[in-house]
C-alpha cells in the first residue's frame, strides 16, 4: 500500500524565527533596563528660595518716586511720560526688562503698545535696593487692573550682579537680551 503523506507545512523558518525573535526582545529590555540604571541618579538641585516683592511696601516707593511722572493713577503723561497702567511692558511674564529700567533707566524711543515716547527715565537717585525694586514693580505690575506675578528679590539681584551702567538703556538693547 501506498500512503501518500499529505502536504506539510515546513516548520522550519516559523520555528526557528522565533528564538530570534525572543532573544531580540530579551536582549532589547536588557539594554533598555541597563540605561535606565545608568540615567536614573540625576540629581536635581533644589530651587533656590524665591522672595516675592511685596506690593503694598512697593506702592509706598511708588508715592515717593515714580508718581512725579508716572502719576497716581499710572497713566502718565501724554506725549511726556508712559502710562504702566494696562500696558504689556509692564505685565510682560518675563520681568527682566522693567527690572533693567528702574535699575538703570531708559532712553530713546520706545514704542508703548501702539504710542511712541522718545525720551529718558533717569535711573532713580538714590538707587533702589533689591528689595525695593522688587517691591514697587510687583506693585506696579498689580495695580489699576494689571495682573502678572511678583518681582522676585532674587531676580533683580541677579540682573543687578550683571552690572552697573553709566548710561540708561535703550529699547533696542533690551529688546536684544
Ligand atoms: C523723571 C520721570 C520718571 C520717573 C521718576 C520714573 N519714570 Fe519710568 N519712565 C519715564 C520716561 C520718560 C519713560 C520713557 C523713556 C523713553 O522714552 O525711553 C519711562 C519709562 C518707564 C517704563 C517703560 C515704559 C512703560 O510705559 O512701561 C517703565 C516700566 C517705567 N518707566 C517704570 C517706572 C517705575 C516703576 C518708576 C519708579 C521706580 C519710574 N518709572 C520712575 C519717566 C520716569
Amino acid at each position: 500500500m501506498f500512503f501518500r503523506t499529505p502536504p506539510r507545512l515546513s516548520p522550519g523558518p516559523t520555528l526557528s524565527f522565533v528564538p530570534i525573535a525572543l532573544l531580540a526582545v530579551l536582549f532589547a529590555s536588557g539594554c533598555a533596563h541597563s540605561s535606565d540604571t545608568e540615567a536614573a541618579p540625576a540629581k536635581v538641585a533644589p530651587a533656590a528660595a524665591a522672595t516675592p516683592g511685596d506690593a503694598v511696601a512697593g506702592e509706598a516707593v511708588y508715592l515717593r518716586i515714580c508718581i512725579v511722572c508716572h502719576q497716581y493713577n499710572g497713566l502718565g503723561l501724554p506725549g511726556a511720560f508712559p502710562p504702566l497702567a494696562g500696558v504689556s511692558i509692564v505685565t510682560a511674564p518675563d520681568p527682566g526688562k522693567i527690572i533693567r529700567i528702574v535699575l538703570h533707566g531708559l532712553q530713546g524711543p520706545v514704542d508703548v503698545d501702539g504710542t511712541t515716547f522718545n525720551s529718558i527715565m533717569p535711573p532713580p537717585a538714590p538707587a533702589l535696593s533689591d528689595q525695593e525694586a522688587a517691591d514697587v514693580l510687583s506693585y506696579v505690575r498689580n495695580e489699576w487692573g494689571n495682573e502678572a506675578a511678583p518681582v522676585t528679590v532674587e531676580a533683580v539681584t541677579a540682573i543687578r550682579a550683571q552690572g552697573t551702567r553709566a548710561t540708561p538703556w535703550t529699547w533696542a538693547e533690551l529688546e536684544k537680551l
